[in-house]
This record gives C-alpha cells, sequence and structure tokens, in this order.
C-alpha cells in the first residue's frame, strides 16, 4: 500500500468507526506492538489493558497472580476490560486470556470490533518468553502450557471480526494487514 492509499485507507476507517478496536490473540502474538501501530496511523488514543489492571491495583500482574491468584486477576481484567469498551474510541490490546471469559468476549462482540492477531507458535513462545509478566509459563514447561492453551483459546479467538497474521516481517506488514482488515469489515 502506499502512502496516498494508507491516507486514504484511513480516513475512510476513521468514518465509520464508531466502536473501539480490540486486539486480541496469544502471548506474544503482538498485540501491544500492533496496538501502537494502529493508534499511531489512525490518530486515535492505544491501552493495554495489562498495564491498566497493574496501574488499578498498583501491583505487576506476577505480583498479582503470586499474592491472590489467577480468579482475581481476571476479576480485575473483566471490569477493566468493561471500563475500557465503555469509554473514549481507542484501540485496546487485551491479554492473551481476557477473551477466554464469556462475559468478556460478549462485551467485546457487542461494543468493540476484534481483531485476533495469529502467529506461528515457536515465534509467539519465543516473544512470550522474553517478557516478565507471563506468570502462566511459570507453571510447567513453557511450551507444553503454551501449546495448551493454544488448543483452548483458538475457537475462541476464532470468533474475532477480523483475523490477520503476524509472522516476522516488516512493521508496515502488519500495520496494512490490519487497516484492510478494518476497512473490508466496515465497508462490507
Ligand atoms: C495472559 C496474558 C498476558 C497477561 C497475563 C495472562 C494469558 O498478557 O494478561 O500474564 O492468560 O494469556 P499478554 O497476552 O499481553 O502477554
Amino acid at each position: 500500500m502506499n502512502t496516498a492509499r494508507a491516507h486514504k485507507i484511513t480516513d475512510d476507517i476513521l468514518r465509520r468507526l464508531d466502536r473501539p478496536v480490540v486486539l486480541t490473540g496469544m502471548m506474544g502474538a503482538g498485540k501491544t506492538r500492533l496496538g501502537r501501530l494502529l493508534s499511531r496511523a489512525l490518530g486515535l488514543p492505544f491501552v493495554d489493558s495489562d498495564e491498566e489492571i497493574e496501574r488499578a491495583a498498583d501491583m505487576t500482574i506476577n505480583d498479582i497472580f503470586e499474592r491472590f491468584g489467577e480468579p482475581y486477576f481476571r476479576d480485575g481484567e473483566k471490569r477493566v476490560i468493561r471500563r475500557l469498551l465503555d469509554g473514549e474510541l481507542r484501540i485496546i490490546a487485551t491479554g492473551g486470556g481476557a477473551v477466554m471469559q464469556e462475559e468478556t468476549a460478549q462485551a467485546i462482540a457487542a461494543d468493540g470490533i476484534s481483531i485476533w492477531i495469529r502467529a506461528d507458535i515457536p515465534l509467539m513462545l519465543a516473544r512470550a518468553t522474553r517478557a516478565e509478566k507471563r506468570p502462566l509459563l511459570r507453571q510447567g514447561d513453557p511450551e507444553t502450557v503454551f501449546r495448551r492453551l493454544v488448543d483452548e483459546r483458538y475457537p475462541t479467538y476464532a470468533r474475532a471480526d477480523i483475523t490477520i497474521e503476524s509472522n516476522d516481517g516488516p512493521e508496515d506488514a502488519l500495520l496494512v494487514a490490519a487497516l484492510q482488515g478494518l476497512y473490508d469489515y466496515l465497508y462490507k
């Protein structure tokens, strides 16, 4: 996509976009990266639900899991995503497990436009094990846990409005795929 086309497509998207764009997918899929790119391209604010949870709890995700357990984290996650969906038009990156709570999946389906970012498993796993905020991957062999979560979650991720691939390649390609997906969704 050349620059003129990119400007035209972002203008067209903004003309019709009336709900937040919600990025879903496994840890390491690139939700935060794409969120920042989309935010810049569309001139909309970007918010990461994990960061919001950490801010609200004044604790890291690791500490929340360690001190209060996963159900407590999921409860906060559900409330934070509900609040973000009710706010201004923006790009929201969710944590990988967020849509596994049916209430959250339904809220996103009703009040957002969802983009599932898929990538090759070894690539996502390599990216995910690099960062600190993935306590689930410490609950056993990371690859075994990751593959189990993929099996459990893919049918739910597949309910997204738009699906794009994010393997190693230029950032531009990821952004263009997301913009094209949004355009097609809004003008279908
Ligand atoms: C989780 C993914 C993490 C974070 C938490 C749980 C998951 O977010 O919310 O560690 O259940 O997949 P990212 O998907 O941004 O890594």
